[in-house]
């Protein structure tokens, strides 16, 4: 990574700052004073330290969103706020994007990296990874509808969705429902639903793999993930807790 970019990344001000300090001798890369702020920083052999101060090398960043309603999952958008309109710009600096898409009306867990592997991963229709939703449904939910959903419910366009889960936690008019799903289809889980003769009026994801959504993350609020957590995330420890 060049130096000005990782300098900016770390939090040092902007690419112009980070120029400024470079030029006022402030930056050393191991420990001789640089000029060049376009210098490629080996991260498994150069440390860069500003004010004699070690900067760790940062290349990439993970954070978990729970993601509020009104916003759309993507960079940027003419008409609607982004989920990365949310962020800091220590954050933003990293051009990071979302991993996997949630409707603008949907709430919940969100991972937004700078991570291109590692959102391919977790989103590629061949590594079926699960994703947990809450759902409020309008309609009483059957013992028939479970069985449709792991049978593969067919949806509007004759699409015949894979087996999914449907966990009944109240039912009722108004039923509460988790389900799980391997695929991310265009509004998957309210077309499953709508495929059942009932509709969805409330949508939450609470999990992406092992991943689950921090509890204590209020809406459109977001961490950083734990080292740990990325290493599960990497080492495809995505199948649902057995
Ligand atoms: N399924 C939907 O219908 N919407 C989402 O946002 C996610 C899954």
């Amino acid at each position: 990574m060049r130096l000005d970019k990782l300098l900016a990344n770390m939090g040092y001000g902007s690419r112009k700052d980070v120029k400024a300090l470079i030029k006022k001798k402030k930056v050393t890369v191991n420990g001789e004073v640089t000029r060049d702020t376009a210098y490629q920083l080996n991260p498994e052999k150069d440390a860069a330290a500003v004010n004699g101060e070690i900067v760790p090398y940062q290349k990439d960043i993970y954070l978990m969103m729970n993601k509020p309603q009104g916003y759309v999952s993507a960079t940027v958008d003419d008409r609607d706020k982004t989920v990365i309109d949310l962020l800091q710009p220590a954050y933003q600096i990293f051009n990071p994007f979302p991993a996997g898409r949630l409707d603008k009306d949907t709430e919940g867990l969100l991972l937004i990296t700078s991570d291109g592997d590692l959102a391919h991963q977790l989103t590629s229709p061949k590594k079926n990874v699960e994703k947990t939703y809450y759902a409020k449904i309008r309609g009483r939910v059957t013992e028939e509808d479970k069985q449709n959903f792991a049978d593969g419910i067919v949806l509007d366009d004759g699409y015949k969705a894979k087996p999914a889960t449907l966990a009944i936690l109240q039912r009722g008019e108004l039923s509460e429902v988790e389900i799980t799903v391997t695929e991310g289809k265009f509004h998957q889980v309210k077309r499953m639903v709508k495929a059942a003769g009932k509709k969805v009026v409330y949508l939450k994801r609470i999990r992406m793999g092992n991943l689950h959504l921090d509890g204590s993350l209020k809406t459109g609020e977001y961490r950083e993930l734990t080292d740990s957590e990325v290493d599960m995330l990497r080492n495809g420890e995505n199948k649902a807790d057995s």
